[in-house]
C-alpha cells in the first residue's frame, strides 16, 4: 500500500533550548533563513507524501501562520515588485496538505502519534520527528518507504550513536538481514550503556503501520513519566516483525543546543549564496 500520509509530532516544550523556545516553538527556529519544519516538510514532500499532519500545542500558532497566506505581506511585496519573495511565500503555501490537530497535554511523544490516529486511519504511515533534520542525497523517509515496500512491515530509521550518546535514544537489538536492513529483536529507550543491547539508536524518521494506535492507547507512561513511542514499538514486536533501516545522510537535533549550531554551520556553508564569505569567516575566526 502506497505511503500518502505523515504525522509530524511539534507540540514538546523545547525545554533545552529555553529561553529561545518560550514563546518561539523550537520547530519554527530558523536554519540560516528557512524554519527547522519548512526543511521537514520539504522532506516528506520531496518522499512522495500528499497529506502531511503536524501535531502542535499550546503558543505554536506561529507554525500554522507559516504555512498560510499573508495578504498584507504578499500585498506590499507586489506594489514593491518583489517576485523573489513573492515565489518563496508561494512556494511555502503550496507545498502541501497539511493538517493540524492539537496535543492538550505534552504526555510524551507516543501520546502526540496517538493524536494522528482518525487523520491516518487504515493505512501505513511515516512519522518524522519535528526537531530532527536531515541531509542526505535520496531524502530519509524515501529511504524508508522503499524499505518498507520491499518487506511491508514497520521501518525505523537509525544510524549508530557514540557510546556516550546511546544513553538519549532508543537503541535496538538486531539481526542483519542485508547491507543496511535489519530485522528488529528488541529495543530499549534511553539505556544506560552497559544495558544498551548495540549502539544503533533510533533517529526521527519511522513508517508504520495502524496497529501501533491500539497499543498506544494502552501504553503506560515510561522513562521521564512520558508515553514512549519506543515502548509501543517494543509492544509491536509480539505482534509483527518490525525492520530497522540504516539510512544515509547525516542527521541534526535541533531541538538540542549544539545540534542546532551545526545545522545552522553545515547548511550555510553548503549555500551558494553564502559559503564562501561564511567560510572564509570560519577560518579567519579558528586561525
Ligand atoms: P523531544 O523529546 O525532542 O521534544 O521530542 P521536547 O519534549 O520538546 O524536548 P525537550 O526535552 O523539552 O527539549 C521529539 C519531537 O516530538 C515532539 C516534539 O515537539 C519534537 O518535535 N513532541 C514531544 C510532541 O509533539 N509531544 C510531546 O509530548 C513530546
Amino acid at each position: 500500500m502506497k505511503i500518502r500520509k505523515c504525522v509530524i509530532p511539534a507540540a514538546g516544550l523545547g525545554t533545552r533550548l529555553l529561553p529561545a523556545s518560550k514563546a518561539v516553538p523550537k520547530e519554527m527556529l530558523p536554519v540560516v533563513d528557512t524554519p527547522v519544519l519548512e526543511l521537514i516538510v520539504k522532506e516528506a514532500v520531496d518522499s512522495g507524501i500528499e497529506e502531511i499532519l503536524i501535531i502542535t500545542g499550546r503558543d505554536k500558532s506561529a507554525i500554522e501562520n507559516h504555512f498560510d497566506n499573508n495578504i498584507e505581506l504578499e500585498d506590499h511585496l507586489l506594489k514593491k515588485n518583489d517576485h523573489i519573495n513573492l515565489d518563496k511565500i508561494d512556494k511555502i503555501v503550496n507545498m502541501a496538505r497539511i493538517f493540524y490537530t492539537r496535543q492538550n497535554k505534552p504526555l510524551g511523544l507516543g501520546h502526540a502519534i496517538l493524536c494522528a490516529k482518525e487523520f491516518i486511519g487504515n493505512e501505513p504511515f511515516a512519522i518524522l520527528l519535528g526537531d530532527d533534520i536531515m541531509r542526505a542525497k535520496k531524502p530519509v523517509t524515501k529511504q524508508l518507504i522503499d524499505c518498507f515496500n520491499t518487506y511491508n512491515a514497520p521501518v525505523l530509521g537509525v544510524q549508530e550513536v557514540d557510546e556516550s550518546d546511546i544513553n538519549k535514544y532508543g537503541i535496538i537489538d538486531y539481526e542483519k538481514i542485508e547491507e543496511d536492513t535489519f530485522f528488529v529483536n528488541d529495543m530499549i529507550e534511553k539505556p544506560k550503556l552497559e544495558n544498551a543491547p548495540s549502539n544503533k539508536a533510533i533517529l526521527g524518521r519511522y513508517v508504520l503501520t495502524p496497529e501501533i494506535f491500539d497499543i498506544l492507547e494502552n501504553q503506560k507512561p515510561g522513562v521521564g513519566g512520558e508515553i514512549q513511542l519506543t515502548d509501543a514499538i517494543r509492544n509491536l514486536l509480539d505482534i509483527q516483525k518490525v525492520y530497522a533501516y540504516q539510512f544515509e545522510g547525516k542527521r541534526y537535533d535541533t531541538g538540542s543546543k549544539i545540534g542546532y549550531l551545526k545545522a545552522i554551520v553545515e547548511f550555510a556553508l553548503v549555500r551558494e549564496d553564502l559559503s564562501e564569505e561564511f567560510e572564509q569567516y570560519l577560518k579567519a575566526l579558528l586561525k
